[in-house]
């Protein structure tokens, strides 16, 4: 047990249940399945879905550590930018955001927050922020000066598994598949790195997705773990890759939205989604099988 640092116990106690919401749908009882949803988009109205799963433990460790600020790197309409802004300022901790791309004339609604909640933007080419991901340890970035922490792109660390992981112990039903969209693989290696022993199923949300395997077991294998679950990833779900739709796309989410009252955004829960009833109408899924989907929250990128 790591234990918790006091400012995050109080950012922790202001967080929301996430229940799970079972998806009443005559096309899962005909098949006598059954599909629920982890909201963990409930969990805070900024730091949602998977963010806080996956900062809760990197920060507790930049705190204990006795850092003064975080630097990280993302788009401009980055979940984990936007998480990391608002929590480092309800921390007290600096944050600095490396943005790909040129400085927009107009900033958006992520741009204007991140702003709003003291992050420093710095505007970065692209190969320079190519080359930002070839920094992984905590205080590798190049002009490190100690008090900074250096946090990868998408929170993808080794610390973030450990929040994650204690996503599954709140799991109160049996289940055979517990299923999340995949950016950097971070969140899946959280599950994997709980006791979990069912299914674990991964839809990766950018192209050529296959490398993901090696980087969720590399991440894995540097907290000595290997796990216990049944995990693979899909690849076939992007839909033309990273932030990319089609019209087949848009329109399952609105009916899903329509039909459940479930909202979804088109980068990641959506394609989760979307695979889910695709594999459900292929008979991937015996009959009989509880199926449990993460929903990641990220619904913010959506205002922009
Ligand atoms: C809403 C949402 N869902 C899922 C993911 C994928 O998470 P990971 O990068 O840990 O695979 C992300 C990216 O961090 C995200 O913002």
């Amino acid at each position: 047990m790591t234990d918790l640092h006091p400012r995050l116990q109080v950012l922790q106690s202001k967080l929301a249940a996430s229940p799970l919401t079972r998806i009443n749908d005559p096309e899962l009882t005909d098949r006598q399945l059954e599909l629920w949803i982890k909201r963990d988009d409930l969990l805070h109205p900024i730091i949602s879905g998977n963010k806080w799963r996956k900062l809760k433990y990197i920060l507790n460790h930049a705190l204990h550590c006795g850092a003064d600020s975080v630097v990280s790197m993302g788009g401009a309409y980055s979940n984990h930018l936007h998480a990391l802004a608002y929590t480092g300022k309800a921390l007290g901790l600096k944050t600095i955001g490396y943005i790909r791309g040129e400085r927009p004339a107009q900033l958006n609604a992520t741009l204007h927050d991140l702003l709003d909640w003291g992050m420093e933007l710095r505007f970065v080419t692209r190969s320079d922020y190519r080359q930002l991901r070839d920094y992984q340890d905590h205080d590798s970035l190049p002009k490190f000066r100690s008090g900074q922490f250096w946090l990868p792109e998408g929170g993808a660390t080794e610390l973030a598994l450990q929040g994650v992981a204690e996503l599954v112990d709140e799991i109160e039903i049996d289940f055979d598949i517990l299923a999340v969209a995949c950016g950097t693989g971070t969140t899946l290696a959280g599950l994997l790195a709980s006791p979990l022993t069912q299914t674990a199923l991964g839809v990766a949300a950018l192209k050529g997705g296959d490398f993901l395997i090696d980087d969720v077991e590399q991440l894995l294998s540097k907290q000595g773990m290997t796990s216990q679950a049944d995990w693979r990833i899909l690849v076939d779900y992007h839909f033309g890759g990273f932030a990319k739709t089609t019209p087949a796309l848009l329109a399952f989410m609105q009916d899903f939205q329509q039909r459940h009252g479930i909202e979804l955004e088109p980068i990641y829960t959506g394609k989760l989604l979307f695979a889910i009833y695709d594999l459900i109408r292929q008979d991937y899924f015996p009959a009989g099988q509880r199926i449990v989907a993460i929903h990641t929250g990220g619904l913010q990128g959506k205002r922009n």
